[in-house]
């Protein structure tokens, strides 16, 4: 609501559409009221006038982009921000590429605003990663680009010198893709490199190309020269003020700007401009873009060698025929700059001070003159300069470009230098000037010209008549021819009445005094406003407003017969003496009526006096005003030609960059086309810029620059108002006065609000236009708001658009909430009907499970019940079946009873009372009989082993059986005892012995078995060498055999004879048939042996004994089952008591062993090899030593 009031305030109007009375003044006066209120935006209709402040506003906060964000143009303040978002969402939207033109004088901030929709549309586009990259990477290409091509001048410390032309492109959903800069250059020129042939000369080349971008557009000659108070471009003075003392040695350069030629040789700081901190900044955005190191690198040495260039100094010398030639005064800044490229110093010598002439197909050498020799140097520093801004932009592009084939929507953001007029004027201001005027031409065409063109195209062509509704005129083709209008100038400024012959061009007229329609007019020159008569049909009522058409001046300067550029060219390339003056003289004559060229001869011939306008300068009637141009310098910048010596030199270069720069120097590569000349080529790229403007839908942003002393809100009137008067803004304002704010082709305002009628949505069937006037119709707007055209719908006041606007957008939420609704109707209904059809699905199986549940459980029951009635049938059956046998039986019985009853009482009295018992004494008596004579006859074997019995043949018996077989085995044993012989008998007692002492507990048992018990192994008798231990046994020998004694020393076994004898255990040395140790049996405390099958005999001896004071004697028997059994029972006949025998695993030692050795003894099944080899070992110390056998 505020902005609305703001655009309604009577004393500072937002819009000046609704300024009251329109006049001058009074714009003047809301303007300045405004900017007071630092209020520095204001409108005319959707163009926004942008006053500069000259100091930091608080009106670009994110906050305010918030509020601008998606916001309706009319509905609040005037802002950039609005015209931002208007292009941006329209691009979005309504898929409408779009251009954003920013005009107005140097300093009057367009790069600022330029950057200020840039930064808008970055913020309001949607983030992420690669998106928020893209916008860095086109953000960040503004401080490079201005590093390189901006400079002070007198009128803005940070004056673009080139102009400057982005494409961002975006993608269907509105984010940044990328995008192209084209420094005002959208038309890569086709022509291919080439150099030129100069008409005297064949020593000089043109730039090469304009790859993708127009250096001409560079103010180059700034490299060279600039008045006093101005700069050279930034990047010198950042680089000699940011470069780090390591970068300035390998550059050559030295940090001092007053040491440098190009720099004026003065100090230039400026105040609030940071030079090493923008140099930094540089950097970082160079890194943020992409380039790499190396390309930095190149970069700035090439801008180095730039520099130095302007140090070279030359002087003259004469040759031996007399003819001045140059010669390079300090050698040092030479070799320098020829390190620093990789050339050779004298190639470059040779460059800078001769040339190559060709006559007649021979190359001769010539030598230049100083002054020859400067203007060689400082063209090649600007060539240099100019193609290395031309690398720049491209490499951005490179950076920014999106991939081809995306769909892309495109927003143009022209920047471009502002219209200049210096004391002295050269090429380069007449160029800028030109570039300013055809974007004048382009406002004036689609604010004023194009505007009140339809408003008649739109009347004209109406079919009806016109006065309360009805249109005025039948449509009938105009029957006169377009009227053309003399050419001389108003007297005061103004256009004459258009239907009186005035002066200027304006729109013709039918003989009925209409005007007709725009394809009539086409060709006609239109240099001065119009006024006509108030039209009106169907509504609309329209007084064309008179405004300054500049297609004159245009047309004086691009002509392409008799344009000055034209003229221009065509004094570059024609033979003969070729200068300034030969260029002026033909202007001259060419324009001498022309009555916006004005010059000396030219106002001489008109007897017009003017000091002001010096020989050698021709004046031009802008529309900023009068301009005056010093031809001098014209031809030699049209030309812009370079010595090819130095061409080629430079290409001869290492410098990769450098060479690059300049690729018709390839000696291999000539080139006999001529070039384009700088203003052939300047006309080209504006014409392209036209056409890529126009087909963009413009907005526009004209920029208003206060005072001429950058001073912060300083407002000054005469300067505004003379800027007001040539940006044509009152023209812009009464022509949106006197015409509709808003039109529309039929169609599509049709398509876009026909939701506002229920007559016309969802569908209409008759024409637009119907459509549209039932529309509005219903919609009851007043009828003075809305005018109905041929094709369009004009509405006059931008708030009746607002209205319609919020209508929609009213009924647009209506339509979504219907449309919402009936979709979650639709949703729910469909929801329904799948749950109830799943339902419906669930319950019928339920019920086909439960009913089978149902059914196999009544089965069951069924079969349960059947079972039981069955069973209960069955059972009842049973029960009669077995009574009825019962009953059978029973009668059986008692019949059987009955009839022995019978039977006995008819026999009784031929029976004796004890016949029974006698009868069953028989049957019993003859069974016994009968089973003891089969075992008679089946008696076993007598063997004593065969235990086999025959089985009792009944139970009665079965007792007396085993009893009978007992008796019967012990029968057999003692008739096997009685057969034996006394010594059987003896041998067998012995083996019993063994069998108590050893059955079951040692293995070496089993074996022993069938060995019989010799007792006498030695052949006592027979030996002689034994007479000696004959005499110790004498009678009493039980057994004699050779043992082994296990040393107690070393565990060795030495063989010994044993005699056991009924008193003594002796054991005798086998060789010397001694006796060595003589036990008596009473010394024997106990035996101890191994459960397993060696004849290890451990005997314990009683301590007290002689023997036994030495501990136990150990000692290995090949019969060790006979000789502990024979010990035993030899024991037992002396002693009467048992030996007492120890069968275990270990072996617990006693007696005189060495200390720790043999505390126990462990020997495993099978170790022992029986073959005499066997030897105890032990292994260990201490506690856990082990014994084992060793073979
Ligand atoms: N909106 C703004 N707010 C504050 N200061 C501004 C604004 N616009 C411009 N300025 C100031 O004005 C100076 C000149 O602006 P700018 O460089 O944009 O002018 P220009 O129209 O591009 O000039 P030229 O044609 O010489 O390049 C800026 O350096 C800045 O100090
Ligand atoms: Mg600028």
């Amino acid at each position: 609501m505020e902005a609305t009031t703001s655009l309604l305030d009577a004393a500072a109007v937002g819009d000046l559409v609704m300024l009251d009375p329109l006049s001058e003044e009074a714009l003047l006066r809301t303007l300045q009221e405004r900017f007071s209120r630092e209020e520095i935006y204001t409108y005319i209709g959707e163009v926004v006038i942008s006053v500069n402040p000259y100091k930091p506003l608080p009106i670009y906060t994110p906050e305010k982009v918030e509020e601008y964000h998606n916001c309706n143009f009319f509905a609040v303040k005037p802002h950039i921000y609005a015209i931002a978002d208007d292009a941006y969402c329209s691009l979005r939207d309504r898929d409408r590429d779009q251009c954003i033109l920013i005009t107005g004088e140097s300093g009057a901030g367009k790069t600022e605003a330029s950057k200020l929709v840039m930064s808008y549309v970055a913020a309001v586009s949607s983030k992420g990663e690669e998106v928020d990259k893209v916008k860095e990477q086109l953000l960040q290409s503004n401080p490079v680009l201005e590093a390189f091509g901006n400079a002070k001048t007198i009128r803005n410390d940070n004056s673009s010198r080139f102009g400057k032309y982005m494409d961002v492109e975006f993608d269907f959903k509105g984010d940044p893709l990328g995008g192209v800069i084209t420094n005002c250059q959208c038309c890569p020129l086709p022509s291919p490199p080439r150099w030129s042939q100069p008409p005297l000369s064949c020593s000089y080349t043109h730039p090469p190309f304009p790859p993708q971008t127009l250096t001409d557009l560079l103010e180059k000659s700034r490299i060279v020269r600039h008045v006093k108070g101005e700069r050279n471009f930034h990047i010198f003075y950042q680089l000699l003020a940011g470069g780090s003392a390591q970068l300035l040695q390998k550059l050559k350069l030295r940090p001092d700007c007053s040491y440098y030629g190009y720099l004026n040789r003065e100090k230039s700081v400026l105040p609030g401009m940071d030079d090493a901190a923008n140099f930094r900044a540089m950097q970082d955005a160079m890194a943020i873009i992409g380039f790499t190191p190396t390309e930095v690198t190149a970069l700035l040495e090439v801008t180095a060698v730039v520099l130095k260039l302007g140090n070279v100094e030359l002087s003259s010398c004469f040759q031996a025929s007399g003819m001045e030639a140059s010669s390079i005064t300090e050698p040092r800044e030479l070799q320098e700059i020829s390190q620093l490229i990789g050339l050779d110093p004298s190639t470059l010598e040779q460059a800078l001070c001769s040339r190559t002439v060709k006559v007649r197909d021979e190359s001769v050498l010539t030598a230049l003159s100083v002054s020859q020799g400067y203007y060689g140097r400082d063209a090649l520093a600007k060539n240099i300069y100019s193609r290395l801004f031309d690398w720049l932009v491209n490499r951005i592009n490179t950076s920014i470009k999106v991939k081809p084939g995306k769909q892309r929507k495109v927003m143009g953001v022209l920047d471009i230098y502002g219209f200049e007029i210096f004391q002295d004027n050269g090429f380069e201001q007449f160029i800028i000037n030109y570039c300013n005027e055809k974007l004048q031409q382009i406002f004036i065409l689609m604010t004023l010209k194009e505007e009140q063109e339809e408003y008649v195209r739109e009347v004209m062509l109406t079919p009806k008549g016109c006065g309360s509704g009805e249109p005025q005129w039948d449509g009938e083709a105009p029957q006169t021819a377009p009227q053309h209008v003399p050419s001389s100038p108003p007297p005061t400024g103004r256009a004459t009445q258009w239907q009186e012959g005035g002066e200027g061009f304006g729109i013709p007229v039918s003989a009925a005094g209409r005007p007709l329609p725009a394809q009539h007019q086409q060709g006609v020159p239109m240099e001065q406003g119009l006024c006509m008569t108030p039209l009106c049909s169907q509504g609309i009522k329209w007084t064309p407003v008179e405004f300054f058409d500049n297609s004159i001046i245009c047309d004086l300067i691009e002509n392409s017969k008799v344009g000055i550029l034209a003229m221009l060219d065509e004094e570059c390339l024609r033979p003969g003496t070729v200068n300034e003056d030969t260029f002026i003289t033909k202007l001259n004559q060419i324009f001498a009526s022309h009555k916006r060229y004005e010059s000396k001869e030219t106002l001489n011939a008109k007897h017009v006096t003017d000091i002001s306008l010096p020989l050698r300068c021709f004046r031009i009637h802008h529309y900023a005003g009068k301009v005056t141009y010093n031809v001098t310098g014209f031809i030699e910048k049209n030309n812009d030609l370079l010595f090819r010596d130095l061409s080629q030199a430079m290409w001869a270069a290492r410098h990769t960059l450098l060479r690059s720069l300049f690729p018709e120097g390839d000696p291999q590569r000539p080139s006999l086309k001529l070039p384009p000349t700088t203003g052939s080529q300047f006309k080209a790229s504006v014409a392209t810029l036209m056409k890529n403007l126009y087909s963009k839908n413009p907005n526009y942003i004209r920029c208003i620059k206060p005072n001429d002393t950058k001073t912060a809100m300083l407002f000054t009137p005469d300067l505004v108002l003379a800027q007001v008067r040539y940006l044509g803004l009152m023209e812009n304002v009464r022509v949106r006065r006197a015409g509709y704010a808003f039109r529309q082709l039929y169609q599509p305002f049709l398509k876009r609000y026909k939701m506002l009628s229920r007559r016309t949505w969802p569908h209409w069937t008759g024409s637009d236009r119907e459509g549209t006037e039932v529309l509005l119709a219903e919609l009851k707007f007043p009828s003075e708001e809305l005018a109905y055209g041929h094709t369009k719908i004009f509405i006059r006041s931008p708030r009746t658009l607002f209205d319609l606007e919020k209508r929609r957008q009213q009924r647009v939420a209506e339509l979504a909430t219907l449309i919402q609704a009936m979709f979650r109707g639709w949703r729910c209904r469909k929801q329904y009907q799948l749950m109830r059809k799943s339902q419906i699905l669930i319950s019928a199986w339920f019920r086909g499970h439960a009913q089978r549940n149902r059914y196999k459980q009544m089965k069951r029951s069924v079969l349960l019940l059947q079972a039981y009635a069955r069973g209960w049938k069955s059972r009842r059956l049973l029960r009669e079946l077995k009574v009825q046998r019962r009953r059978h039986l029973a009668a059986s019985t008692i019949s059987a009873y009955w009839k022995g009853y019978q039977t006995r009482r008819t026999y009784r009295r031929y029976f004796r009372s004890d016949a029974r018992t006698r009868l069953s004494n028989f049957i019993y008596r003859r069974m016994v009989q009968k089973y003891l004579m089969g075992l008679q006859k089946n008696l076993p074997p007598m063997a004593v082993l065969d235990r086999t019995w025959p089985p009792a043949p009944y139970k009665f018996l079965s007792d007396a059986n085993q009893e009978l077989k007992g008796i019967f085995y012990r029968w057999k044993c003692k008739k096997y005892r009685e057969q034996l012989s006394p010594q059987q008998r003896a041998v067998l007692q012995d083996k019993l012995c063994a069998s108590e002492l050893f059955k079951d507990k040692k293995a070496l048992y089993a074996q022993s078995l069938q060995q019989p018990f010799r007792g006498e192994y030695l052949g006592l008798t027979q030996n002689r060498k034994y007479q000696k231990l004959q005499a110790v046994a004498k009678d009493k020998l039980v057994m004699a055999e050779a043992v082994q004694k296990v040393n107690r020393a070393n565990g060795k076994t030495v063989p010994r004879l044993l005699l056991l004898t009924t008193e003594h255990l002796v054991l005798a040395d086998p060789k010397a048939a001694q006796p060595k140790m003589v036990l008596s049996l009473s010394d024997i405390r106990g035996a101890s042996v191994s459960r397993f099958s060696d004849g290890l005999l451990a005997l314990h001896l009683k301590e007290t004994s002689t023997a036994g004071g030495k501990g136990d004697l150990l000692l290995v028997s090949p019969h060790l089952i006979e000789l502990v059994t024979r010990l035993h029972q030899t024991l037992m006949d002396a002693t009467a008591q048992a030996l007492p025998l120890s069968i275990a695993d270990q072996y617990a030692g006693l007696g005189a062993w060495p200390v720790g050795a043999w505390p126990t003894w462990a020997f495993p099944e099978g170790a022992w090899s029986g073959r005499g080899r066997d030897r105890v070992c032990w292994e260990g110390r201490g506690g856990n030593q082990v014994a084992h056998w060793a073979g």
